[in-house]
């Protein structure tokens, strides 16, 4: 019998799949239909204190290998989100929320709030490769990101986890000041920061110029990134980036993460990409004599 339930830290989970932030996660409904199509755990939108429109249209397009965005954290804000987590109704599948600030007060205000909601964990967006102030300046700065976590650490009980981004050069130090400041999970990776340039216009075909690539062509980068945290690192590690099959998420597994989170793939594949994933984890499982999800994790390093 092969088993594919796992865990990240206190977090149990009954498959490896998650929904990625920001995909089909704009209220109740949409996520609930993410759940019923199979989803081992929910991301949230990334949430702010203040809702925010974000950037003009064109805001997604979609490339040979995957989809480019600068979608510019549009959101409804803490309070009125909190109003589409309080309808969530499952104890089964665990929704973490997901949220982005420049400093260590917004970040506490918000896990505080979330918790308030009844979320299952936190995730600190600080590597969106398109957000001024919310992004990468506070993603690539160990002293601030340390003070944040620590502050939300202090502030909340529930397990709190980091997403990072590729974009940055000094990702060890970066997950080493995420462990040290006392993290329970580091997400990885974020979108890759890229443009597309449309030939009779001559100008980027984004509004906001670039954006974040995501999709098949950027799951070596997150594979990449998943290994090298491992090695860094003793705590769990969420691999993202490119997940399209189940052989894929064993790859992610297989450099160290724990658990996957889908994202684009939704698209590709529609909602039914959680159970998809998840039969074609099994298969390969059967197929490879591999009864538990534990002995796939790290199954790479020598
Ligand atoms: C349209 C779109 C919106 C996204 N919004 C968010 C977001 O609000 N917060 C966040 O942390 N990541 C966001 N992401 C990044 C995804 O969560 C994920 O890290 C990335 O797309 C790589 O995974 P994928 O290749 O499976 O899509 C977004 C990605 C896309 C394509």
């Amino acid at each position: 019998m092969v088993d594919i339930r796992t865990t990240i830290g206190s977090l149990s989970l009954q498959n490896p799949t998650m929904l990625a932030s920001g995909i089909m996660d704009e209220d109740a409904g949409s996520m609930h239909r993410m759940i019923d199509s199979g989803a081992g755990a929910i991301v949230t939108k990334s949430i702010g204190t203040h809702p925010r429109e974000g950037y003009a249209n064109p805001t997604v397009i979609e490339l040979d290998h995957g989809l480019l965005n600068a979608m510019g954290l549009p959101n409804p804000g803490i309070d009125q989100y909190g109003e589409e987590i309080k309808k969530i109704k499952t104890t089964k599948v665990p929704l973490i929320g997901s949220i982005y600030a420049a400093d260590a007060p917004e970040f506490t205000l918000l896990a505080q709030k979330m918790q308030h909601y009844g979320v299952s964990a936190v995730e600190l967006n600080v590597s969106c490769p398109h957000a001024k102030h919310y992004g990468l300046e506070v993603g690539s700065d160990p002293v601030l990101l340390h003070d944040i976590i620590r502050n939300v650490k202090n502030h909340i009980t529930l397990p709190v986890f980091v997403k990072v981004s590729p974009n940055i050069m000094n990702l060890s130090e970066i997950v080493q000041t995420i462990e040290d400041a006392g993290a329970n999970g580091i997400v990885a990776i974020n979108t890759v920061k890229a443009m597309a340039i449309d030939l009779q216009t001559k100008r980027p075909i984004l509004a906001n110029k670039t954006g974040g690539y995501s999709g098949k062509a950027i799951k070596p980068i997150g594979i990449r990134c998943v290994y090298d945290i491992a090695q860094t690192v003793d705590i769990p590690i969420i691999g993202v980036g490119g997940i399209t099959t189940g052989l894929d998420a064993i790859e992610y597994l297989m450099a160290g993460a724990s658990a996957v989170q889908i994202g684009s793939a939704v698209y590709y594949r529609g909602p039914e990409v959680f159970h998809l994933i998840c039969q074609e984890i099994r298969t390969w499982m059967k197929k490879n004599k591999y009864t538990t999800i534990t002995e796939i994790i790290g199954a790479s390093f020598q």
